[in-house]
């Protein structure tokens, strides 16, 4: 049940009969500010107006508080504004300024405001913002929906209860809900002593700084210390029962959490973390996480903190420290986690220092089940004739035996695979869709999928979702028109549904990493005038990434619809599209501007044709990106069915595969690691350290650039370790950089396109900036009409210098 259908409930309920609207959302903020986890952390009371007034003798009358929080710690008061505005309404000047006013007539060290609308503000009430000299925080629609209460349990008895706290319906007999009853149980008894340590709060901190932006949602983070343990062995393990609180907003930014560990003698520091994920935000979860060894009575402190990125709050029920488990499912995870956690590590160490033989798996993979595909886009270099379309689909596929024994392998070192290719991955059996999903379960892989989305909706499901990392929808135009012509008639309506389903499934899946929405724009003469129309229509999906990228070129054809040789038209759409991404806050693996284009001005005639081109068709397709507000809405689940939990209870039953890293052992001599890089190379291969690329007839290849050279193939006695360590794939790396450099490296658009550099802002979390540094493209690099026609992935032809 949504917040929005229980205050309709609500409101309508007889236990609170004499209230008006406006009173009955007071009673519900009040019940919220009360009891939500996110809340607690910040405020040790809430109390109405009234009786705040009278307990701290204070005569005033101020319009427009209904209530008055007290933050932790002796820090102050907070003036609390309860608004039942209509979801559409935009909160203007008028709606706040008297509300505003409070801050002057009595020494509140906060305002905040509730309400039910999640929309932008109106310019006028931001700037009015600006003039007050204490915070405002506002919370709407989205924080209620997604904070730890139980709704539907709120309507029926106007009494506070969380998440899971309800008694079960129903008969529950099966062994799922009984231990997650119990878990229930222990968290309840011991909840209201709760014994849990937040530290100041970031709502806490904001307080006594001046930071304003009523759009972005302030969550509380927190950091909960334990210790002294005095350990009896040396292999030691974690066991925590949490609680995640996380808003639905703040889960776009969680990445994981951490636990710091330190010896009596020594500080909590970066060095001594291990990282972790709880998988539901709001839930209660038990986690067991895999320590370092430490000397013979050895006596530990621990620190646990909610995130890197200061959002979301961790309530921890339960910390034990406990020697070597059983072989359980809960160890297995913990020991692969570890060793994902160590690979992560080490890639960063041989990318730094630039390692031709490495002693580590990837962290990723990214992986052709098929070649095959039901589309025939037009720009497509493996289905845009008929000819190379029908020779794809005849190409071996993965099968689910060769992936399942690939997986045993690789896969407990894997942080995420990307299934991708020269087709389409969602136009396969069902038998490998789920095989692939069952080893993502088994090893705790996240999944990410570029896809036309035509199969989506049949292919993913509930159950599926703790193991997507991304999906990617590759949409190239705005117009349906466009879009029909550059992807093989496909209708628009049927793809943007498809993004509609998945963005609802995410955001029903109260899962604390947020399952990515991202859209591919394949950046073409006939489409660009969209692009940043195409921005400010995905906008209201609140995509993860835009990724665009421009033609490559396999056909004839295809070399008068680049505009690789048309930098001035490029740089004059591009630049607009990127003033869309910033203006919603999109990040972007997009091509930089160009910089020995950036001063010319293009053609004036051109620019109009182009324009009006698009303006005079773009009516008929706007109706089709329509928001709708069904689609904005998350769903918390109903209590009954949970497909998530049943999910991840399966995982947790899971019996270990081997675990070591001795199949890299034998090829390479192992050598001590070194210390972390301070920095890695702007321009470095985003590919030959970090992520293997297998085809779908189990070939590797260096990397995902188009007919780059095969360096072995995985089965038949050969395992992933080998071809990973392979002479050719070694040299591949070491030449690197070189005068021996290899040639498909030299005409390397990913180098081109600066995808690294990018992708180091986006992990620290930077904004997408425009890039105007000097840059050019070498045509060469885009140009792979020579080796369409031989299907040429030969190692000396990669190498050659001047192969073209
Ligand atoms: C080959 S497809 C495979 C995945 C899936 N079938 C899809 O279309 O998303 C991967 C991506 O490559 C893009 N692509 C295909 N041909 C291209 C070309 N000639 N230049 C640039 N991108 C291209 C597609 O638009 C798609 O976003
Ligand atoms: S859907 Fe993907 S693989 Fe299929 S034709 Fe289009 S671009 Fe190629
Ligand atoms: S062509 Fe070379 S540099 Fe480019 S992605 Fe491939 S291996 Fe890396």
């Amino acid at each position: 049940m949504t917040v929005l259908s229980s205050i309709a409930k609500f409101t309508r309920g007889t236990f609170v009969p004499l209230l008006n609207m406006d009173a009955r959302f007071t009673s519900l903020s009040l019940a919220y500010l009360r009891n939500d986890p996110v809340q607690l952390a910040s405020y040790e009371r809430v109390q109405l107006f009234e009786d705040w007034a009278m307990e701290n003798s204070c005569a005033l009358s101020i319009q427009d508080v209904q209530l008055v929080a007290t933050l932790r710690n002796n820090e102050g008061f907070v003036a609390v504004q309860c608004r039942l505005h209509d979801p559409a309404h935009r909160i203007n000047q008028t709606d706040i300024s008297s509300f505003l006013s409070a801050s002057e007539t009595y020494p509140f060290k906060g305002l905040l405001m509730m309400t039910l609308t999640d929309l932008p503000w109106h310019e006028g009430a931001k700037n009015a913002l600006g003039d007050v000299s204490v915070p405002t925080i506002c919370l709407g629609r989205s924080d209620l929906e997604n904070s730890a209460i139980n709704w539907a349990y709120f309507a029926r008895s106007g009494e506070v209860a969380l998440i899971g706290e309800d008694p079960p319906k129903g008969d529950v007999t099966n062994s799922i809900h009984t231990t997650f009853v119990d878990t229930l149980a222990k968290f309840q008894t011991r909840r209201h002593g709760l014994r849990v340590l937040v530290s100041k709060t970031k709502i806490g901190r904001n307080l006594s700084t001046k930071t304003v932006d009523p759009t972005v949602p302030k969550i509380s983070t927190s950091s909960v210390e334990r210790g002294p343990f005095n350990l009896s062995a040396t292999k030691v393990y974690a066991d925590l029962d949490i609680l995640f609180s996380l808003t639905w907003a703040g889960s776009q930014s969680y990445a994981y959490s951490k636990l710091y560990y330190r010896m009596a003698h020594q500080e909590f520091s970066e060095d001594r973390t291990v990282c972790f994920k709880p998988k539901r935000r709001n839930h209660i979860e038990t986690l067991r996480l895999a320590l370092p060894e430490f000397p013979p009575d050895a006596t530990v402190f621990f620190r646990i903190d909610a995130s890197a990125h200061g959002v979301g709050t961790i309530f921890v029920n339960r910390f034990d420290v406990a020697p070597q488990q059983a072989d359980t499912g809960p160890t297995i995870l913990a020991d692969y986690n570890a060793a994902k956690e160590q690979t992560r590590a080490m890639v960063i160490q041989s990318e730094g220092g630039q390692k031709a033989a490495l002693s580590h798996y990837p962290e990723s993979l990214s992986i052709e089940l098929t070649a095959g595909c039901n589309l025939t886009c037009s720009h497509c270099s493996s289905h845009g004739t008929a000819e190379v379309h029908d020779f794809h689909n005849r190409l071996q596929r993965f099968t689910p035996e060769g992936f399942a024994l690939m997986a045993d392998e690789v896969f407990p070192y894997l942080t995420s695979i990307c299934l991708v290719g020269r087709g389409e991955p969602t136009f396969v059996s069902h038998q490998l869709w789920e095989c692939v999903f069952e080893k993502a379960k088994q090893y705790n892989v996240l999944v990410s999928i570029v896809t036309n989305g035509l199969l989506l909706t049949k292919r993913l499901r509930a159950e599926h979702m703790p193991w997507v990392d991304t999906i990617m929808f590759s949409i190239d135009g705005y117009l349906s028109e466009t879009m029909a012509a550059n992807r093989g008639n496909v209708s628009l309506v049927t793809v943007v549904e498809a993004l509609r389903h998945y963005d609802r499934l995410r955001r029903s899946t109260e899962l604390a990493r947020r399952p990515k929405l991202s859209v591919s724009f394949t950046l073409k003469r006939n489409n660009i005038a969209e692009f940043a129309s195409f921005i400010e229509a995905v906008a209201q999906f609140k995509p993860d990434l835009v990724y665009s990228r421009h033609l490559l070129i396999f056909f004839e054809k295809q070399a008068t619809e680049t505009l690789l040789t048309s930098p001035e038209i490029a740089n004059h759409y591009l630049a607009q599209a990127y003033r869309a991404m910033a203006k919603h806050n999109i990040p972007g693996d997009c091509p930089p501007i160009v910089a020995e284009a950036a001063d010319r001005v293009p053609d004036p005639d051109v620019i109009k044709a182009m324009n009006y081109a698009f303006t005079s068709q773009r009516a008929q397709s706007a109706p089709i990106w329509e928001e709708q507000q069904d689609s904005l809405v998350p769903c918390l689940s109903d209590g009954v069915s949970d497909p998530i939990g049943d999910a991840l209870m399966q995982s947790a039953l899971m019996t270990r595969a081997p675990l070591n890293l001795s199949q890299l052992a034998a090829t390479i001599d192992i050598k001590p690691d070194q210390p972390q890089p301070d920095a890695l190379p702007p321009d470095r291969c985003i590919y030959f350290h970090r992520t293997g690329v297998l085809m779908a007839d189990q070939s590797v290849v260096t990397c995902a650039r188009p007919y780059a050279a095969t360096v072995g193939r995985v089965g038949e006695g050969q395992s992933f370790a080998q071809v990973w360590n392979s002479k050719d794939m070694v040299q591949c790396r070491g030449d690197f950089g070189t005068d021996n450099e290899w040639s498909q490296c030299k005409e390397c658009w990913y180098r081109e396109s600066r995808y690294a550099g990018q992708r180091d802002s986006r992990s620290e979390q930077q904004a997408y900036e425009m890039d105007t540094a000097e840059s050019s493209y070498d045509l060469r690099s885009w140009d792979f009409r020579d080796e369409l026609d031989n299907e040429v992935r030969d190692v000396s032809a990669a190498r050659k210098p001047g192969a073209r």
